[in-house]
């Protein structure tokens, strides 16, 4: 029985967030330039995005870029912008076909405005899809989200918010919270992502480098997830 034939698909999650972790350690190991890293990790983005929406998930969130990843040289964050960029040009046609929803999650004032024209054609030409929602995290920070948050229930006048209440004020407003979080590269921390959103997740981690996280691996988590009794606190 391969791994896929071993998923039971009444029994999978709703949410998938991964931090994409590694493109530089992979590129290290092979003696090339981290930018080759990046753009092989794109690949593999294409290659889960995909998996994710024959799987029928409904949500796939992917951690980008960080609020951290400033401190990066300039010319590594204009490559990975660059790369962004061609990723949405290449994938709006078939984000269109196949029903999938893109979103960013993070604050894009930030990019040039060519940056974030091109953002917005692509959320706003696939924003009625019915299919995987496709959250790209861009420029985001969980305390830089839970600020935002508190500023807007401070705006609404909302002393006395509820659960329901500070979700509606975040990037992931009306979405379920993810399930499971995978992180790739071995790293045993959450690294700023989705702090309010994970409370219940199952995390994953795998030493696999991202441009290695194949199509097995990804089976290889959501098994494991499926053997993981979720107790929610209970008994
Ligand atoms: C993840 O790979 C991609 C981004 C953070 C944009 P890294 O670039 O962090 O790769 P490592 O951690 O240096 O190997
Ligand atoms: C987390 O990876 C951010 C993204 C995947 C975009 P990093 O490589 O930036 O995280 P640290 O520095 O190891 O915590
Ligand atoms: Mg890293």
């Amino acid at each position: 029985m391969s791994l896929k034939e071993k998923i039971d698909l009444s029994k999978l999650p709703k949410h998938i967030a991964i931090i994409m972790d590694g493109n530089g350690r992979w590129a290290k190991s092979k003696f090339l330039p981290r930018f080759i890293g990046h753009t092989n990790g794109v690949k593999t983005v294409k290659n889960i995005v995909e998996l994710s929406r024959k799987l029928n998930i409904k949500v796939l969130t992917l951690y980008a870029f960080s609020t951290e990843n400033w401190q990066r040289p300039q010319e590594e964050i204009s490559g990975l912008i660059s790369l962004l960029i061609t990723y949405l040009k290449s994938e709006i046609e078939s984000m269109i076909k196949n029903q999938i929803s893109f979103r960013i999650l993070g604050d894009i004032s930030r990019f040039s405005k060519e940056v974030q024209d091109e953002i917005e054609n692509v959320c706003n030409k696939t924003k009625d899809n019915s299919g995987l929602v496709l959250n790209i995290a861009l420029n985001y920070g969980a305390r830089q989200e839970i600020i935002k948050a508190f500023k807007s229930l401070y705006k609404n006048k909302i002393d006395n918010p509820t659960e329901e209440d500070i979700s509606n004020c975040l990037y992931t407003k009306g979405l379920p919270d993810p399930d499971l979080l995978i992180r790739t590269s071995g790293e045993m921390r959450i690294s700023n992502f989705l702090l309010w959103q994970i409370a219940y997740a199952e995390i994953y981690i795998t030493n696999v480098l991202w441009p290695d996280f194949s199509e097995e691996e990804f089976y290889k988590a959501i098994l494991e997830y499926q053997k993981r009794d979720r107790r929610f606190g209970s008994i």
